[in-house]
């Protein structure tokens, strides 16, 4: 990693819309670091503003900025029916004076709550398939862009959970933001735990913190897939990114990635994550999501419980959003609250 490219210069030169409200605060938890006798600092990215926030916002600034550049009138995205990312599309598309098309999967988590409520309240254009895997809908969007263009539209792709080269640059200004908070905080945390579903926001904020000469070891708790395949999707972000900014460096090795907490499947509320969300709820008032942030927080809570963590550190955390999918997860929560009470 070149330290004496000048990355927020660069970051200038791209386009971008404004859809969030930063920067967002960097909160010490205090109870909950009484707690666990551990301090605990949490980044707020689920307080951006734009439709009950999240990650996406930042990453669309960016993305959908380049798309208007190539005259959009239409965004085409997909994802679970829980989908955070169909939500702030969506709620992107409206604020700019844009449409939004999107291909749902059809899974489990089908009730008219949550981001699937947002998303028809925002009035998307919804199309229901089915799918083995979520995360490989791109085909049946192209097909819908395709299906739009003969309709005289001019479809903009987002893949999914709106990771691309330019979205990633909100990751970018965001790591910017955080090592400025991290500096005048005084001290670098002997750890930053960040969710890891595509690797959008883990390869951009990890590329930003060390140009910042940030050190602190970077932990991606990954929501879905295996440590391998994070490991290549991270290689491929770090090389486009680098590519984009004109700044390409070897990837770094100096990070870990564990994918011991994904439970059965993407977004299965596992017994640590659902722990984690009325531990953080009760301590702090703050609600962590049953996808996302929760894990990211059941991976936190394991490594301290395993004594990895001690009364000498302080570690960060990102709390990437999601919070709507809280409520479509409700029977996991009324299964667990009557265990746990
Ligand atoms: C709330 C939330 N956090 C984190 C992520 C994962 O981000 P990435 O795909 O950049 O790893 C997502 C992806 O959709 C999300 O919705």
């Amino acid at each position: 990693m070149n330290r004496s490219f000048d990355v927020g210069a660069r970051l200038e030169e791209f386009p971008r819309e404004r859809l969030a409200l930063t920067p967002t605060p960097l909160d010490e938890l205090t109870n909950l670091s009484d707690r666990l006798g551990t301090g605990v600092l949490l980044k707020r990215d689920d307080l951006t503003g734009l439709a009950l926030g999240g990650d996406k916002p930042r990453k669309l600034e960016y993305e959908i900025a380049y798309g208007r550049q190539r005259n959009t009138d239409v965004l085409v995205t997909c994802g679970s029916m829980q989908s955070n990312h169909a939500r702030l599309t969506s709620a992107a598309a409206r604020k700019l004076g844009l449409d939004c098309a999107l291909v749902l999967s059809r899974d489990a988590y089908d009730d008219l709550q949550g981001n699937l409520l947002t998303v028809r309240l925002l009035g998307a254009d919804i199309r229901v398939v089915d799918a083995e895997d979520h995360w490989d809908l791109e085909p049946q969007a192209l097909a819908l862009c395709e299906e739009l263009r003969e309709r005289g539209r001019r479809p903009h792709y987002i893949p999914i959970s709106g990771t691309t080269p330019h979205s990633c640059l909100g990751y970018v200004r965001g790591g910017l933001e955080l090592a400025e908070q991290i500096n005048t905080s005084g001290r670098h945390p002997d750890a930053i735990y960040l969710p890891f579903g595509t690797g959008g926001i883990f390869t951009a904020l990890l590329f930003t913190l060390r140009n910042q000469g940030i050190a602190s070891p970077v932990i991606g708790i990954s929501v879905n897939r295996s440590r391998s395949e994070c490991h290549e999707n991270f290689t491929h972000w770090w090389t486009a990114l680098g590519e984009l900014l004109g700044a390409a460096a070897p990837p770094p090795q100096d990070f870990e990635i564990h994918d011991d907490f994904v439970g059965r499947e993407y977004g299965d509320p596992t017994a640590a994550c659902l722990d984690a969300i009325l531990l953080v709820a009760r301590t702090e008032g703050v609600f962590l999501d049953p996808v996302y942030s929760g894990k990211t927080f059941a991976g936190f809570l394991a490594h301290h419980a395993a004594g990895r963590w001690t009364e000498q550190h302080q570690v960060l955390i990102l709390h990437s959003g999601g919070v709507p999918a809280l409520f479509a997860y409700h029977d996991a929560l009324a299964q667990h609250l009557a265990k746990r009470g």
